[in-house]
C-alpha cells in the first residue's frame, strides 16, 4: 500500500480522552475513531489488525474441531424469556422494538439463539458432540465504557458453544477449548494465564478466565510464577487432554473474586508468588443443562431415553485483544506489533520522493516484497524525514526499510528492527531475504498453525 493512496490519519498529539496507552496509541496511529461512548469505527490500519487476530482465532477454533456459523446481532426477546434471562440481564441489554411492536435485542451473547437452532435441528445423540462458533459483534450497555476498545459497548467476540450428551463428554469439549485458547494467545504473541473462575450454581472446576498481565488491566491475578513460562500445548486433540492441561490447571492461579490468601501462601513458595493486574481476554465455561433444560434442547440417547444436552460456552474478546496486545507490546515511540498480527509487516520509507534513484530502489523493493505476499506500507509522501520516522515508529511495523539518495546511489537499504532498534545496511538481495521473515526478536510463538500440523 502506498501511503499517498492510503487512509491513515495519524495524530501528533496525545488525545486528552485516552487514559491508557493502548487507547492513546490506537487513536494516534489512526486505527479507530470513537462514534459514541464505547462504540468505535475501525479505520483501515485497525481493521487489518482486527482481521488478523480474527483469522488466528478462527484457525485455532477450526483445528480444535469447532465449526463456524454466523448468527445475527439482533435476536428476538422470546427466546430469552424461555431461558429466563430476559428480565435478569438488566440494563446491560439493549432492547429494541420494531415497527410491529415486536421485542428485539442486540445480542450481548448467544446461548439462547444457538440453543434454539440446535434444539430445532438435532434429535439424536449420534449427532453429538458438536461445537459451533461465530465471530460477531456484541452489544452490552456497559455503565462505564472506558479504555477504548478494551471495555466497549459494541465489541467483537468469538463465542463457541458445545453440545454433549453427558458431563464426561462435555469435559472433553471444555479441554479442547482450553488448549485452543492457550495456542491462540501464544500465536498472538501473548502469555495468557488461565485462572480458575467462578462457576456459579453449577460448581465444579470447569470455568477459566484467560488473563494477560498488564498494569492497566481491570482484573487482579494471584498465581504461581511458573505459569508465565509454560509453552502452549500441541494441537493434538485425540490424546488424553486432561494430562495436556494439567500443567496449567495444577498450579495456583485465581483472580481476586476467587482468591484464597491462605491457600495461596500454602501452595505457592514465596519466591514464586505473583500478584499482578491483568486483562481478561477469554473466558470458558461449562454450564451443563442450564439452557437446554428450560428451552427443551434434548436428544434421544443410545437407550432411546431423552436427555437435555450438556452445554458450555467459550468467549474470546477479539476487539479487546487489539488493545491488549498494544498494552503488552509498545515502547515510548509507539506500538511494536508482533509479526503475526502486524497490520503491515514492513514499512518502506522513501526519504526523497522525486529523486530518481531513490524512487527507483524504493519502488523496486516495494514491488518485490508485495509480490512475495508480504504486507508492505510504502511511505512515498513528500514530507520531512523526521515526521515519517516518527509515524513509522508510532504504527509499529516490525521491519522498517529506509532508502535515501546516498544509499540508493550505493544500492544500499537501511533495515531497522522496530523492537530492538537495531539497524543494518544491506544490498537489495540481502534486504529482501531478511525482510521476508519475522525479526529474530519476535516471539517464536508467532508461527502458523500449519507448522504444527506438518
Ligand atoms: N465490554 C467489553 N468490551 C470488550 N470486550 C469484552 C467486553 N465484555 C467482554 N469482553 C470480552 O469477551 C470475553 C467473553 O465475555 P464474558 O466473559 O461473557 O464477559 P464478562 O467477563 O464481562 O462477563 C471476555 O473475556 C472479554 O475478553
Ligand atoms: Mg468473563
Amino acid at each position: 500500500m502506498r501511503r499517498t493512496d492510503y487512509f491513515l490519519p495519524t495524530l501528533k498529539e496525545d488525545p486528552s480522552e485516552a487514559q491508557i496507552v493502548s487507547h492513546r496509541l490506537m487513536l494516534r496511529a489512526g486505527m479507530v475513531r470513537q462514534s459514541a461512548a464505547g462504540i468505535y469505527s475501525w479505520l483501515p490500519l485497525g481493521l487489518r489488525v482486527l482481521r488478523k487476530i480474527e483469522e488466528i482465532v478462527r484457525e485455532e477454533q477450526n483445528l480444535a474441531g469447532a465449526i463456524e456459523v454466523l448468527m445475527p446481532t439482533l435476536q428476538p426477546a422470546e427466546i430469552w424469556r424461555e431461558s429466563g434471562r430476559y428480565e435478569d440481564y438488566g440494563k446491560e441489554m439493549l432492547r429494541i422494538t420494531d415497527r410491529h411492536q415486536r421485542d428485539l435485542l442486540y445480542g450481548p451473547t448467544n446461548e439462547e439463539l444457538i440453543t434454539q437452532i440446535f434444539r430445532d435441528s438435532v434429535r439424536s445423540y449420534k449427532e453429538l458432540p458438536r461445537n459451533l462458533y461465530h465471530i460477531q459483534w456484541k452489544f452490552r450497555d456497559e455503565i462505564r465504557p472506558r479504555f477504548g476498545v478494551m471495555r466497549g459497548r459494541e465489541f467483537l467476540m468469538k463465542d463457541a458453544y458445545s453440545f454433549d450428551i453427558d458431563e464426561t463428554s462435555a469435559r472433553t469439549a471444555y479441554q479442547k477449548m482450553f488448549i485452543a485458547y492457550m495456542r491462540t494467545f501464544d500465536r498472538l504473541g501473548l502469555r495468557a494465564i488461565p485462572v480458575a473462575a467462578d462457576t456459579g450454581p453449577i460448581g465444579g472446576d470447569l470455568s477459566h478466565e484467560f488473563i494477560i498481565l498488564a498494569e492497566t488491566g481491570e482484573s487482579e491475578v494471584f498465581c504461581h510464577a511458573d505459569l508465565l513460562s509454560r509453552a502452549a500445548p500441541d494441537a493434538d486433540y485425540d490424546g488424553d487432554l486432561a494430562t495436556v492441561i494439567e500443567p496449567f490447571t495444577s498450579l495456583y492461579a485465581r483472580s481476586d473474586e476467587m482468591h484464597d490468601a491462605a491457600l495461596f501462601e500454602a501452595e505457592v513458595p514465596t519466591d514464586k508468588q505473583v500478584r499482578a493486574r491483568g486483562i481478561e481476554v477469554g473466558h470458558i465455561f461449562y454450564f451443563g443443562q442450564k439452557y437446554s433444560g428450560p428451552m427443551g434442547c434434548r436428544v434421544a440417547g443410545a437407550d432411546g431415553k431423552e436427555v437435555d444436552v450438556h452445554g458450555g460456552s467459550y468467549g474470546i474478546g477479539v476487539s479487546r485483544l487489539v488493545g491488549g496486545i498494544i498494552e503488552a507490546c509498545h515502547d515510548e515511540a509507539g506500538i511494536v506489533w508482533p509479526w503475526a498480527v502486524a497490520p503491515f509487516q514492513i514499512g518502506v520509507i522513501n526519504l526523497k520522493p522525486g529523486d530518481e534513484q531513490t524512487d527507483a530502489l524504493s519502488g523496486k523493493l516495494y514491488a518485490h516484497l508485495t509480490q512475495k505476499g508480504l504486507d508492505v506500507l510504502y511511505d512515498d509522501r513528500n514530507e520531512r524525514a523526521g515526521g515519517k520516522f516518527s509515524d513509522m515508529d508510532l504504527i509499529g511495523l516490525p521491519w522498517q526499510a529506509v532508502i535515501g539518495p546516498r544509499g540508493a546511489a550505493a544500492g544500499e537499504i537501511e533495515i531497522k528492527n522496530r523492537k530492538t532498534g537495531e539497524k543494518r545496511s544491506l544490498d537489495f538481495e540481502a534486504a529482501c531475504a531478511l525482510l521476508a521473515s519475522p525479526p529474530p526478536s519476535d516471539p517464536p510463538s508467532a508461527s502458523p498453525a500449519a507448522q504444527d500440523k506438518a
